[in-house]
């Protein structure tokens, strides 16, 4: 019997690359970049199945080029908004996606973005390398307290409950906001407040939503604008969620104290980009999942979900269970 087919949209990590091609003859696109929508279009067709990143823009006209045969589409990532859910489910397809395997390596970044945002690291480091550092002085670069001070966590989900577990361990106090949940996970000592609380009251605000039509630039002139002066902003969730242009002209007129981004827009963002001129903001290349550990699990994670939809069974993680009533 022939094998099913499937078309994997950049490399992944070999554990999971060698299942994939154990029970699937693959078109693996082989360039570092992601392939063209145009290219997509091309290469999905006739197949059964598609593994993709998300850099893909994986729509409804990406569905009917592939065909009928289309059974499933294994996403490499947690957040899957690149994949249009509904119209993947109207076709009849799953979707799979990775969760839980990227929670602590994501909530370890969002951690490492607040202190170094909120005590200047790449400011002081860059200060250094120039020649700028004079003497120790006793105004000298001050930054913002950790221990005693107020956490808003915005989205309360896995990743946002890690979060929260690292910063017992600083000393904060944890405030949360998330519409979608009545009491915190037990165990995890923090208080639900609505979101113009969080604004208001919280020294550093980590975003950890899913980018949805609600959540998209949540963070904009209007709630930068209720935000503490003092307050320092992290967001490792999606880069719609922050208005860019507000958050440049909040950070140039101290309207916040600071911001450390895991993920923009665009991705890769230009150098150009007024943003990158701040010595408040710091921006890192969408890396929160990328751990040794955590790269290899979303890889194996991601071929399962793959061979799963292929064999006509459910789904390991599947992100629209819906498919399977219709
Ligand atoms: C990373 O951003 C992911 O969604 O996996």
């Amino acid at each position: 019997m022939s094998k099913p087919r499937v078309f994997i949209t950049r490399r992944i990590l070999e554990n999971g690359m060698k299942l994939i091609q154990d029970f699937c003859e693959a078109d693996i696109w082989p360039e570092e970049l992601p392939p063209s929508r145009q290219a997509i279009l091309d290469h999905v067709h006739g197949m059964d199945g598609l593994l993709c990143l998300l850099t893909d823009q994986i729509d409804s006209d990406i569905m009917d080029a592939a065909g009928a045969r289309l059974k499933v589409i294994s996403s490499y990532s947690v957040g899957i908004d690149n994949v249009d859910v509904a119209a993947a489910s109207a076709h009849g397809i799953a979707v799979g996606n990775t969760p839980g395997v990227l929670t602590d390596a994501t909530a370890d970044l969002a951690f490492a973005l607040l202190l170094a945002a909120g005590r200047r690291v790449l400011e002081g480091e860059r200060l250094v390398k120039s020649g700028g550092w004079k003497t120790w002085g006793p105004s000298f670069m001050l930054g913002a307290d950790l221990a005693g001070t107020k956490l808003g966590i915005v989205g309360f989900g896995r990743i946002g409950r890690a979060v929260a577990r690292r910063a017992v361990g600083f000393g904060m106090h944890i405030i949360f906001s998330d519409p979608s949940r009545s009491a915190p996970e037990p165990g995890v000592n923090a208080t639900q407040v609505d979101f113009d609380t969080l604004l208001r009251e919280a020294d550093f605000v980590s975003l950890h939503t899913p980018l949805t039509t609600e959540t998209r630039g949540l963070i904009n002139a209007g709630t930068l604008g209720r935000m503490k002066v003092t307050a320092v902003l992290v967001n490792t969730s999606r880069g719609p969620v922050v208005d860019q242009r507000a958050l440049y002209e909040a950070l140039v007129s101290k309207c916040i104290f600071a911001a450390a981004l895991d993920v923009t827009v665009p991705e890769p963002l230009p150098v150009e980009d007024p943003l990158l001129t701040l010595d408040n903001c710091l921006i890192v290349p969408h890396i929160a999942s990328a751990s040794w550990r955590t790269r290899a699990q979303m890889s194996l994670m991601a071929a399962e979900n793959l061979i799963a939809g292929l064999k006509g069974e459910r789904l390991p993680n599947c992100a629209n269970p819906e498919v399977y009533g219709m």
